[in-house]
């Protein structure tokens, strides 16, 4: 287990950039208190992914693909191009320090 860090560091509603085994990741905290992590890497050319708290999604803006919070599951693509892929989950833990810490 790797410690990511403390939910004091993020507020609710926000999002956190975070390195997983040598690869750029994303911890989000959305204003209901979940937690998610995902691989920050979007599946169709490797865009960089972001938190949109006011959609309650994750967003790639280099084509605009769309994921969803819960499992990181694809919501919605370009017609442009084929993809199916989601994005790569990171199991996390909160122990009782609140200190975050991905599996
Ligand atoms: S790289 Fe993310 S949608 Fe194309």
């Amino acid at each position: 287990m790797e410690k990511i860090g403390n939910l004091k560091d993020i507020k609710k509603g926000e999002s956190m950039s975070f390195t997983y085994k040598g690869e750029k990741a994303i911890l989000i905290r959305t204003r209901k208190d979940e937690l998610a992590a995902y691989v920050a890497v979007c599946p169709h050319e490797g865009g960089t992914i972001e938190w949109d708290e006011k959609i309650h999604m994750i967003l790639c803006e280099c084509h605009l693909s769309l994921f969803n919070f819960e499992d990181g599951s694809l919501y919605r693509h370009s017609s442009i191009f084929e993809l199916d892929e989601g994005l790569t989950k990171i199991d996390l833990s909160v122990d009782e320090n609140k200190d975050i810490f991905a599996r």
